[in-house]
């Protein structure tokens, strides 16, 4: 099988790179990535030199490499996305490009190319926040920042290929990830990485906001399991069944790194925060089997250990960001 995966020097595509090279012995992958601040090609350094792992740097908005990169695959599985809400609060114009006219941009190529399965790798974060009980995939859509709605604009075009156009595509949507390789912006390895330096992590107003916690690996593994049996045309969540408010993943973070309370900061809130995103995710494990294989205080173990193991690898992105803040 020859697969286009983007955004494949990212957090989660390039641990479906990984596990894909390392588990289907055959597959050949083509990796498209613009390489932005959160792309990093030593994401993909243990598999790199693989036969089966071609990387392409480029953009998912620019037709021209996307229908060079698209001509002769079997499936796409399209994970290319500005993801931080908090940079698309500053400025949406990044997220619009990418995560909307990107994701028009390979849906046509895919078309013209005869692909034969389209994976739309998306968000909970679409539906806006829910107090009580969880969202099913037929609720509808009600995003509530800039990053949220630019992925709810890439679900629908994606869903609306399939509906006119006939191209098969599947949408995944995900709880929060965690594991090894994400960008030192997002909360856990935000938190990891400046508790193993000694340094104060700011938590959101009270910490009373709820997420869903799954390990990347069994993201990833739901993926697969979607591109190969999901229904064409279908909307599949993917959760962890772990569900904490931010105060209390802070306490495990704490725990974990052997730091106390006072490294944490109080800041302000930031606008359109959702209190809460929850998804029932009945019906991945109803068609076709799925179930979260890591326990969150494992994943989250295994986790720390692998930051303060690989300070080589996050040293360098946290000083670049901090030299990036200043100037
Ligand atoms: N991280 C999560 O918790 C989470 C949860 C649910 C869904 N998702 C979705 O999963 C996908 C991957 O998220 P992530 O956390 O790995 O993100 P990430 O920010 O770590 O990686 C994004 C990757 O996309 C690349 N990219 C950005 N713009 C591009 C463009 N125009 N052309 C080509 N490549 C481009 C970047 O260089 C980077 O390698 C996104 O679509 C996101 O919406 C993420």
């Amino acid at each position: 099988m020859r697969i286009l995966v983007t955004g494949g020097a990212g957090f989660i595509g390039s641990e479906f790179v990984r596990a894909t090279l390392r588990d289907e012995p055959g597959t050949r992958v083509t990796v498209l990535d613009k390489l932005t601040y959160s792309g990093n090609l030593a994401n993909l350094d243990p598999v790199a030199g693989h036969p089966g792992l071609r990387f392409v740097h480029g953009d998912t908005a620019d037709p021209l490499v996307v229908d060079e990169v698209t001509a002769g695959q079997d499936v796409v599985v399209h994970f290319a996305a500005e993801t931080h809400v908090d940079r698309s609060i500053i400025s949406a114009t990044d997220f619009v490009r990418t995560n909307v006219l990107g994701t028009q941009t390979l849906l046509e190529a895919a078309l013209r190319h005869g692909v034969s399965r389209f994976v739309h790798v998306s968000t909970d974060e679409v539906y806006g926040s829910i107090e009580r009980g969880s969202w099913t995939e037929e609720t509808p859509l009600a995003p509530n920042v800039p990053y949220a709605a630019s992925k709810a604009g890439s679900d629908l075009l994606a869903l609306a290929f399939h509906r006119t156009l006939g191209l098969d595509v599947v949408v995944t949507r995900c709880t929060n990830n965690y594991g090894h390789y994400q960008f030192p912006e997002k909360v856990i390895p935000l938190f990891v990485t400046n508790l193993l330096e000694g340094r104060p992590v700011p938590l959101y107003g009270d910490g009373d906001n709820r997420r869903d916690w799954l390990h990347v690996s069994d993201h990833c593994r739901a993926i697969r399991l979607v591109l190969e049996r999901g229904r064409p045309g279908g909307v599949y969540h993917i959760g962890g069944g772990c569900e904490l408010t931010n105060l209390e993943l802070t306490a495990l973070l704490l725990d974990a790194c052997g730091a106390d309370w006072d490294l944490v900061q109080h800041v302000p809130d930031r606008p359109g925060h959702d209190l809460r995103y929850s998804l029932d995710i009945s019906k991945i494990q109803r068609e076709l089997g799925y179930a979260p294989a890591v326990a969150f205080a494992d994943g989250l173990a295994a986790t720390v250990e692998w930051y303060r193991n690989n300070r080589s690898w996050w040293e360098p992105l946290k000083h670049r960001e901090l030299a990036a803040a200043i100037r």
